[in-house]
């Protein structure tokens, strides 16, 4: 396995970081968590979570907890009865909470919404009747290519109100992408919209659905399995239509009567499919089913973001197309009966305070976002949020990537007004809900630490041979036992499931992440110990930015590392050899770059466009033909270029930096 851990805190200034920051009595007396819960879960984890699962609404509670007798599969609360939309919705409107306020949609264009409980009652029910309508049935898989609107959430809880298994695309992928998913999920049904608001622009998106449904020149398989299309009018923008395939949101859904009993469904009845990044090139679809999975977005994101629904307004910046925004927008945050804010757009459009601004509008008093924003934010410059009122907040949030201790300084300083705590989340698509977190107005934080693993988790950091590291030392994050909102799976590879997360060490879950225990036991994340990146927290894979660079005609082969980036935590760095028979053996460094970040655009995402493609010679590899992402990343990151004795050629270190020297590069 090749070792590295990426972005901050390093490993030197985790021994010299001595802040800590004690929760403050006014705080600590009205907070939700309580140093008894981890008490409590200690004593009997099982019995704790029992006790957590009863605070949703079953139709017919469970008696059995967890059956982990075909391990590494697990079944949580399996004999009881629910709904993922009743619990979200009806449930606030049984209680005569339906006048709350569950969203203000702030579109990027300064249009708006507000939606209350009462109104997203009537939405869910006349779109589950229209998914009816389509044919869509429980267990039928249905992607959702959407901007981050009001219907987004709609769409998915029309899903799992009546038991149809969501899988969102977040809508920065690419047709490919796309295609990919849908393929994978074999779903019967997409929903898109015409486009969404991009920085002043409108930014299609029906279109790639299009692209994503018919032949193409290098995949010849179309995603046969969808028979319709539903589209959301946004933007306005034309849009070609397929007769009797394609389907306006508001024909379908509007006439529908707002009447729908949800579909009960088995506790462990797949609620969604997310498709992630590994370590190979074709994406994983985890799944993740109902009761389990509700059971801990419900718990961690009252004990964590310690919401009090009647007074909070809560604001979670991420995109519902990743697990973000599936745990801590939709599912967490509702059954709680949160009020919060949706924001269509980025940071930075129209201006620079946008955020702020919301903040201000809003009153937002809940914030949680991720450190390349808050990183991004402190090179704008304080002067910025100072323009703004954000008295509001009483809690900052970050989750996606290791934190550094400067950012997190800053983020507790110049919007929290060194008044707010913060919460350094860890959790992966894989866990479902946060595993490991301060508890605020429980624990005293360090800057850049993410504390321990929360009541109920059994979190550990183990050495090569799975054994517990002491205190002071780095290893390998592992869950040490079963947890309600683990994924159950990869979709459609049972193989895949055990042989990724469980074959490492003997009985526990491999997360995949390096860590380290300080000298008060208190863990630290370290970065990704495998092949994966994390840009802008978005994960990727360098295997699947290997196979989309490689893709094209004029490349011979190619290499990814994750170089860190001071704003991006790590940028995608490809090194690539042109084929000397094709057209690109006449371009300049600079053309191949731009016609590759193309490639890489149209392969997967705009998100996933290479920072920088260097031209090389040749790749450097092990004798037994294994690319050395090591020795890459050491020049990536400008480092002289450490022990390349196991090189099968030598040589090719020196040929890559003197071709690099030569400006071969971009
Ligand atoms: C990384 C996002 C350090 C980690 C919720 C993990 C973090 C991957 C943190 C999962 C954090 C997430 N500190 N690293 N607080 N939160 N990560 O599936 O490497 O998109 O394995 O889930 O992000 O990314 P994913």
């Amino acid at each position: 396995m090749d070792h590295h851990a990426h972005g901050t805190p390093t490993l030197e200034n985790l021994h010299t970081e001595t802040r800590t920051f004690s929760p403050l009595v006014s705080f600590a007396v009205h907070a939700n968590a309580t140093a008894y819960e981890y008490k409590k879960a200690e004593v009997d984890r099982l019995a704790y979570w029992r006790e957590q699962a009863l605070q949703l609404q079953w139709k017919i509670p469970f008696t059995e907890v967890l059956d982990w007798s075909d391990a590494p599969f697990a079944r949580w609360f399996h004999d009881g009865t629910l709904n993922a939309c009743d619990n979200a919705v009806d449930k606030h409107v049984r209680k005569g909470r339906g006048d709350r306020v569950a969203f203000y949609f702030e579109g990027e264009p300064g249009d708006t919404q507000t939606l209350t409980y009462n109104d997203m009652y009537e939405r869910v029910q006349k779109a589950a009747n229209g998914l009816l309508s389509l044919g869509v049935r429980k267990g039928d898989r249905v992607a959702i290519y959407l901007p981050q609107i009001p219907e987004a959430v709609v769409a998915m809880l029309a899903c799992a109100r009546i038991g149809a298994i969501h899988s969102v695309v977040f809508g920065g992928f690419s047709a490919e992408s796309l295609r990919q998913r849908i393929d994978d999920a074999e779903a019967k049904l997409v929903i898109t919209a015409d486009g969404g608001n991009r920085r002043g622009a409108h930014l299609a998106l029906k279109p790639l659905v299009d692209a994503a449904l018919v032949p193409s020149e290098n995949h010849d398989k179309p995603a046969e399995s969808v028979t319709n299309v539903l589209v959301v009018r946004r933007t306005g923008q034309d849009t070609a239509w397929v007769e009797g395939r394609d389907l306006w949101w508001h024909d379908v859904v509007d006439p529908q009567p707002a009447q729908h009993e949800p579909e009960w469904v088995d506790a462990e009845h797949p609620l969604f499919i997310l498709y992630t990044s590994g370590t190979t090139g074709t994406p994983k679809g985890l799944f993740h089913t109902t009761g389990g999975y509700l059971t801990q977005a419900m718990t961690s994101h009252k004990q964590v973001f310690d919401l009090k629904p009647e007074t909070d307004v809560y604001w979670c910046t991420a995109d519902v197309g990743w697990v973000t925004g599936h745990s801590y927008i939709v599912y967490g945050p509702m059954i709680n009966g949160a009020t919060q804010v949706l924001y269509e757009g980025v940071p930075n459009a129209p201006h620079e305070g946008r955020w702020w601004e919301i903040v201000e509008k809003y009153r937002v008093t809940i914030l949680y976002t991720a450190p390349t924003a808050i990183r991004t934010c402190m090179k704008w410059g304080e002067a910025i949020p100072d323009q703004y009122d954000l008295s509001s907040l009483r809690l900052l949030g970050s989750v996606g990537e290791p934190i550094n201790p400067e950012a997190w300084m800053w983020y507790r300083r110049v919007i929290g007004g060194n008044r707010c705590p913060v919460v350094d989340t860890w959790w992966q698509t894989e866990t479902g809900a946060i595993m490991i977190s301060p508890l605020p107005g429980v624990t005293a934080t360090k800057p850049g630490c993410a504390h321990a693993p929360l009541p109920g988790v059994v979190a550990d950091v183990v050495d090569d041979t799975g054994r517990s590291v002491s205190n002071g030392e780095g290893g390998y994050l592992v869950i040490r036992e079963p947890w309600p909102s683990m994924l159950r799976g990869i979709w459609g590879d049972r193989k895949r499931y055990r042989k990724t997360y469980w074959n490492q060490f003997d009985g526990m879950y491999f997360a995949g992440d390096g860590a380290k225990k300080d000298i008060d036991g208190e863990i630290w994340l370290m970065g990704r110990v495998d092949d994966v990146m994390n840009v802008s927290g978005h994960r990727l894979s360098t295997t699947e930015l290997e196979h989309a660079l490689v893709s094209h005609p004029w490349v011979a082969e190619a290499a990814v590392v994750g170089a860190s980036d001071e704003t991006t935590g790590q940028a995608v760095v490809a090194f690539v050899v042109v084929r000397s028979d094709g057209d690109g053996a006449q371009a300049t460094g600079e053309e191949v770059a731009q016609e590759l970040r193309k490639q890489v655009r149209r392969e997967i995402g705009p998100f996933a466009t290479p920072r920088t493609i260097l031209v090389v010679s040749e790749v450097p590899k092990t004798r037994s033909g294994k690319i050395m992402r090591r020795l890459l990343r050491d020049v990536a990151e400008n480092r002289p270029v450490g022990d390349v004795t196991t090189l099968a050629d030598g040589s090719v270190m020196n040929a890559i930096a003197e071709g690099l020297g030569a400006g071969k590069g971009d």
